[in-house]
Parts: C-alpha cells; sequence; structure tokens
C-alpha cells in the first residue's frame, strides 16, 4: 500500500501564515505547506515539493493506472472513483497538450471538467480581480488546474483560498517563465521507463539544449533529477539563454554535477537523453531580445541520429518547431510522443493521489492484473 506519511512531519498551514511571509520563504519550505493531512500533496505548485519517495509512487500509480486502462472493466473501475469531482480548467496562456492531458486524465477517473481559455470572456473584463475569480471557480469546483503567465498566480490562489471556507486543491499546469511541476513529472516518468532495463534514471548523462533561461519546463525538471544519484546535467545553449543561476544553485547545493556549454552537437555523442526545447520567444520584448544565433546549432538533425549512442532517447515537452527535424520521428530513440501520452498517466496519478483513491488502484490492480 502507498503510505505517505512520512511526508507528514514537517506539515505546516497555508492559513497561518501571511501572503507576504509565505512568498519569501524559500521554496523547500515553501514545500511543507502543500502537504495534506495523510502526508500526500494537496496543492501543485513547484518541484521541490517532490522527493525521490514521493516521485516512484507517482510513477507506480501511474505504470497500474496505465495498465489498468487497456481494458474495458478497467476503465470502468477507473471512471467511478472520483465522479463526484468537478474540476476547473483555467489556461490563460496557450496550450494544448497540458490542457488535453489534464483534461484526459479527468475523464479517465471520472472527474468532470470545465474550462475557462481565454480570459476574455470572463468577468475579469468587467475589472473583476484575479482573486475574485479564482474564488469564484472554487465556489463551483473541486479542483482547479491553472496555467498562466504570471509566476506566482497559483500560490497566491492557493493561498487566498485557504483563509476561505472552500480551499480546494489547486495545480500548477505551468506559471510564467518559472515552473512546469507536472511536465517534470512526466518526464521523470519518461526517463524512468526509457531507461527501464538500463538501471534507471541513476548515473545516466542528460543534455538539456535551447531556451533554457526561459523554458519552465526544464527548471522544473532539472530540479527533479538531484533525487537520482549519480546524474550529470549538460545545459547547451547561447549565452543569453543559459539555465539561471538559482537552478545551478540547486544542483551545487544537491551534488549535481553539471555543465554548461554553447556547443551543443558536441555533446550529442556523450547523451543518455537529450531533452530539446522550443526558444521561447513570447517573453521577447523590445530592447530585451537574445542576441541573435544560429538556431540551425541548438536543433536536432536527421544527420544527428547517426551520432546519438543507440541506447540513448530525444525527448521535447513540445509544441516544437524546427528544433527537432520530424525526419527523426521514426527513430526508436525518439520518444517525445509516448512522453507526451505519458502526461495524461502521470496526471491521472497525481489527481487520484491529491483524492486519496491512490491504494484502492493498487488494490485493483493486485486482484485483477498484476
Ligand atoms: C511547454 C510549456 O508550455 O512550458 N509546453 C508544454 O507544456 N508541454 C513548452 C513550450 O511551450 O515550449
Amino acid at each position: 500500500m502507498l503510505d505517505w506519511s512520512s511526508f507528514l512531519l514537517k506539515r505546516k498551514h497555508l492559513d497561518e501564515i501571511s501572503w507576504e511571509d509565505f512568498h519569501q520563504l524559500p521554496l523547500t519550505e515553501k514545500a511543507n505547506y502543500f502537504v495534506q493531512n495523510n502526508g500526500r500533496p494537496y496543492h501543485v505548485l513547484i518541484a521541490q515539493q517532490f522527493e525521490r519517495e514521493s516521485l516512484d509512487k507517482l510513477c507506480d500509480l501511474a505504470t497500474r493506472i496505465r495498465r489498468i486502462a487497456k481494458s474495458k472493466a478497467g476503465m470502468d473501475f477507473l471512471s467511478l472513483l472520483l465522479k463526484h469531482k468537478r474540476a476547473m480548467l483555467d489556461f490563460t496562456q496557450p496550450s494544448s497538450r497540458t490542457f488535453l492531458s489534464f483534461y484526459a486524465a479527468c475523464q479517465i477517473l471520472g472527474i468532470r471538467p470545465a474550462e475557462v481559455r481565454n480570459s476574455s470572456t470572463s468577468s475579469e473584463m468587467k475589472g473583476e480581480s484575479r482573486m475574485d475569480t479564482m474564488r469564484t471557480f472554487s465556489s463551483y469546483f473541486d479542483l482547479l488546474i491553472m496555467r498562466t503567465p504570471e509566476q506566482n498566480l497559483a500560490e497566491k490562489t492557493a493561498w487566498m483560498l485557504s483563509n476561505t471556507e472552500r480551499p480546494v486543491p489547486i495545480i500548477n499546469a505551468g506559471s510564467g517563465k518559472d515552473q512546469h511541476p507536472t511536465q517534470a513529472l512526466l518526464d521523470v516518468y519518461t526517463l524512468q521507463r526509457s531507461f527501464e532495463r538500463r538501471g534507471g534514471i541513476e548515473g545516466k548523462h542528460i543534455v538539456f539544449c535551447g531556451d533554457l533561461a526561459r523554458g519552465r519546463t526544464v527548471r522544473s525538471l532539472a530540479k527533479l533529477l538531484t533525487h537520482y544519484p549519480n546524474v550529470r546535467i549538460t545545459f547547451a545553449a547561447p549565452g543569453a539563454l543559459q539555465i539561471g543561476t538559482d537552478i545551478l544553485a540547486q544542483l551545487d547545493s544537491a551534488g549535481l554535477p553539471y555543465e554548461l556549454t554553447a556547443d551543443f552537437k558536441s555533446t550529442i555523442p556523450e547523451a543518455d537523453a537529450i531533452y530539446m526545447t522550443r526558444i521561447q520567444d513570447e517573453w521577447d520584448t523590445e530592447g530585451d531580445t537574445p542576441a541573435k544565433f544560429n538556431l540551425e546549432e541548438y536543433s536536432f538533425s536527421a544527420d544527428d541520429l547517426k551520432r546519438l549512442p543507440q541506447q540513448a532517447v530525444i525527448m521535447h515537452p513540445l509544441p516544437r518547431r524546427t528544433e527537432i527535424d520530424p525526419a527523426c520521428d521514426n527513430d526508436p530513440r525518439a520518444v517525445y510522443w509516448r512522453q507526451m501520452r505519458n502526461g495524461m498517466w502521470i496526471r491521472s496519478a497525481l489527481i487520484a493521489t491529491i483524492f486519496v483513491r491512490d491504494n484502492e488502484i493498487t488494490n485493483y490492480y493486485m486482484m485483477n492484473i498484476k
């Protein structure tokens, strides 16, 4: 059975701290405020709230759900688990995969999802504050999943609701340039599945390439990789788009070795996983655009397949532009389509855990599948 009680030790209460004090806390301390009274995650807001043990539990549960979902009887079982719950997907930034995989995860578990994808259709256009809008959602729904261009809005919503009669769980589905914790979960799940027969993620060399300064997926995933012994990371990016020093400080304190380089192509023969990213130019502003660089040098071409080790994998959070030549798509090492589908399973596992249905799923799995 999945026992989460060891996570209870440091649990703190969001309604007992002011927003100003909470906001200033280091991320590892903030994490203590997102734990529920049985040790499971309640809010899912930052990658720093996950430990190795919680990652393993979520990946195991995702695999059980994936296997249960193969049969009609299994799907019927899953779809009754949270039939009494409703979720609000509030996505004020563009999204295809994250939105749809959360939507599908809700459907798998029987949760009825609703959506706002464009705040121009909401009362915010009449001048309503974001916090009032979120409080409105909380009065109709049991779970809020939000993607926002603002860095701290999901956290602020969780804090604000903790002082109301409906402090529903909040999941961060991407916050500005900062965090994308559930993408990091699906990336870990994908790495784990890819390296299943090679001793897991431990000891692997992960290369991140592209816009690492503004790519929130890399920022969250780099943190999760600190939980796997002997991993090393290479960050390959043009100078202005190199990974933030805040992330490097977290890797330093975890003792994870890393290298920074502008020469992506030279890293290919040495990689176990290559994680490509899109240039996040939606953040370019007049007067603040990165210096010109040759995008081809930060792209993976069909030719590069020849220099990629036989057992390595190519990942991408998607959407891609030209960072990966579509000619690579049918190579067995290209796992980005599978990675996308993994998002549906790990998000199902996460939501089932938040609502404490994980043990029922494990029971069903033990009795019917294993
Ligand atoms: C990413 C995002 O939105 O941060 N996409 C995703 O969620 N799969 C990456 C990107 O937009 O480049």
